[in-house]
């Protein structure tokens, strides 16, 4: 391409000259670039006709045929795209099919949300310090990466609202993908999931939330259980506990030793006024909590980081 090459150097010599625009006086320097500029189109034009004629002509054909026989077996290099479901979303559906059993409809949150169902929704009232326990990502609209799976809630209440009236209960689980600014180590990871739940009816009590959960982890880790609660603090329910359960001996649990799985409490009467459902006619319970704990505790996994890591020897233990 010899042609090419004389017509490249002709481009940067004639890009020199541009320089010279100083030295030409001052009611010459319009011709003098007009000049430059016709000089240098030409040159550019004659580049881009040699550059396609040499497409026409020198271009290889590319093959874009598969590069391997489709109904030989695959070499080794490509056995990762027999693929596998990640452990997560394994667990994930396991945990939800629990909740269906028990007759929860299941709605998935979202990966982006707003400050209202972040926040406001919730009962967090503005400028609060319990929202900076929640200090999660903004995109430069302002939208965000929700911090926890009751931004949902206000829009469960919404949905299922009419149930109530047809004197059902709602009773969903929300499972979601979940992110905090969170400085990362071997139990806390910046993207984690977790599982929501919503229940609403006239008569429902603390009781009845403590019945569900509990027959939900024993169902989860197929082994009765000692279960505890504490209280605890949420804007958005009252009272507010946090669920704790033994950790199992067949999981290398001792006795006395137990591990707070998720926070739940009674829906605080502004979360169901702001969703339309009159507090006065109906209580409900709601509930929170990490799946990825969930999944550790039950294979005895010392790292949480493992999940989001892309690991391959980490994946294909499951
Ligand atoms: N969203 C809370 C968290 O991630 C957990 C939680 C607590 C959820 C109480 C609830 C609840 O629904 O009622 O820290």
């Amino acid at each position: 391409m010899e042609e090419l090459e004389k017509l490249k150097s002709e481009l940067k010599n004639l890009n020199a000259k541009y320089a010279g625009i100083k030295d030409v006086p001052v009611e010459q320097r319009a011709e003098f670039g007009r000049k430059l500029n016709a000089e240098k189109m030409d040159i550019l034009e004659q580049i881009r006709a040699v550059e396609e004629a040499a497409l026409d002509t020198e271009v290889e054909p590319i093959d874009i045929t598969a590069p391997c026989a489709p109904n030989e077996p695959l070499p080794e290099l490509y056995s990762v795209l027999d693929g596998s479901r990640h452990p997560l979303t394994a667990e994930l559906k396991r945990v939800v099919e629990i909740y269906q059993m028990m007759g929860f409809d299941v709605v998935e949150s979202r990966q982006l949300d707003d400050e209202y169902h972040m926040f406001d929704s919730l009962n967090f009232p503005k400028e609060h310090p319990a929202r900076d326990g929640y200090d999660t990502f903004r995109t430069e609209e302002g939208l965000i990466p929700p911090a926890h799976t009751s931004t949902m809630q206000n829009r469960v209440l919404k949905m299922y609202r009419d149930n109530l009236k047809r004197g059902e209960e709602i009773a969903v689980v929300v499972p979601g993908r979940v992110y905090r600014n969170e400085d990362v180590d071997a139990t806390h990871e910046h993207t984690f999931y977790q599982c929501e739940g919503v229940y609403v009816s006239e008569k429902c009590t603390m009781g009845d939330m403590l019945g569900i959960l509990r027959e939900f982890f024993e169902k989860y880790y197929e082994q009765k259980l000692n279960i505890r609660t504490q209280p605890g603090y949420f804007p958005f329910t009252e009272p507010s506990l946090e669920f704790m359960i033994e950790k199992p001996q067949a999981l290398g649990g001792k006795k006395g030793d137990f591990l707070e799985m998720l926070g739940c409490g009674m829906i605080h009467p502004n979360v169901l006024k702001m969703a339309g459902i009159d507090p006065e006619k109906y209580h409900g319970f709601a509930w929170g909590g990490g799946i990825d704990r969930l999944v550790m505790l039950r294979y005895g996994l010392k790292d949480v980081r493992y999940f989001e890591s892309g690991n391959l020897n980490f994946l294909r233990e499951f």
